[in-house]
């Protein structure tokens, strides 16, 4: 089987080592002189949603109507993304499919380098040089609709069924699936592995952030958020160590509070991925923050976001 990192063949990553360099150097200089610049970049490329799921953060703080052209995000790659070597992009919203223009834009500007997260209720289309596709799986099919709606289970599993099926025998390697596990489907884990990892290349974990305190999705801290992770871990280093992407050490710290304290980020690398709104703007103190101030903000006591706590996995910080 020939070698791949990540999805990424050797041939690939020969390709792309003047960008390693960059990260590399970028790892170095924090390391030894604690210089912080972003490795990672995320655009919410739309404001529109044909969804609205129970536990969305999106939804808490959404307003005006507005999206940029392909021009103004154009500029905005160059600007934000592009100007500080960030190796890799992702596209979030909103429902990214509903804006393909821009996600044909990133793919062409970021090949191999941008991934879509996705809701996959819309026909996922074939993208010669996308990264991945991450597809928002919520739980066995009953969860998933209870949080996402009527049938938007069906609806996300005939579409990466077409797209595995129609494009080519190494189509699966495209689809990685992403579960943010809340209180109501934290006991169908393995169902949804069962479910999808025939059609899937990866899955990854997270945990709801509240913006609120006494959010009854959050799992608690303690003995059965604790034996869920575990159970995680056990199927890492057993069966599915090559499908489930989390490190352990990513999966250990989930267990308890990591990030910062009330709405403040202590130890979170918030530094290490430049993310910008659905304007161009950027978003504080992270991913899932706002670029307005009066804005609802995201519980960093009680964050279980996998993007910066698998940096602190790693040993980077605030
Ligand atoms: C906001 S959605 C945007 C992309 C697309 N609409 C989707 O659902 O995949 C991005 C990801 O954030 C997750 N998410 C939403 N609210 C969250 C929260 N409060 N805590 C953690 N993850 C959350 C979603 O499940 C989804 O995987
Ligand atoms: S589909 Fe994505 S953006 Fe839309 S409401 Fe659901 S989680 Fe939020
Ligand atoms: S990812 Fe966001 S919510 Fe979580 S600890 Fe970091 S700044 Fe706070």
């Amino acid at each position: 089987m020939p070698m791949e990192i990540m999805g990424r063949g050797f041939q690939q990553i020969l390709r792309e080592s003047p960008l390693y360099f960059h990260i590399f150097s970028k790892y170095l200089g924090y390391k030894l002189f604690n210089k912080k610049s972003p490795l990672y970049g995320s655009a919410d490329i739309i404001n529109v949603c044909n969804l609205h799921c129970e536990h969305c953060y999106w939804w808490l703080n959404r307003k005006e109507n507005e999206d940029l052209t392909l021009d103004q995000w154009k500029k905005v790659i160059d600007e934000k993304f592009k100007k500080n070597h960030v190796f890799i992009v992702t596209l979030v919203g909103g429902e990214p499919m509903m804006r393909q223009d821009v996600v044909k834009l990133f793919v062409k500007e970021f090949p191999k380098r941008a991934c879509v997260v996705t809701n996959g209720t819309y026909p996922i289309p074939f993208l010669k040089d996308i990264y991945f596709y991450w597809i928002s799986i919520d739980g066995d099919q009953k969860t998933h609709d209870e949080i996402r709606g009527e049938n938007a289970w069906g609806k996300t599993r005939k579409n990466v069924l077409d797209y595995v099926n129609t494009n080519g025998d190494k189509a699966w390697k495209d689809i990685w699936i992403t579960m943010t596990i809340n209180s109501k489907n934290l006991h169908t884990i393995k169902t949804v592995i069962n479910d999808w990892k025939d059609y899937s290349n990866k899955i990854g974990f997270q945990f709801h952030t509240p913006f609120m305190p006494g959010d009854p999705l959050w799992v608690p801290f303690g003995d059965e958020r604790t034996q869920v992770i575990n159970e995680i871990i056990d199927m890492k280093e057993g069966t599915f160590k090559d499908y489930i992407i989390n490190p352990t050490s990513q999966l250990e710290l989930m267990k308890s509070s990591w990030g910062g304290k009330g709405t403040t980020p202590v130890d979170c690398p918030t530094w290490a991925i430049i993310s910008v709104d659905h304007m161009g703007r950027e978003k504080l103190p992270c991913c899932i923050g706002s670029a307005e101030n009066k804005s609802m903000k995201p519980r960093c006591e009680e964050c279980g976001l996998g993007c910066y706590s698998v940096l602190v996995g790693y040993g980077m910080k605030g």
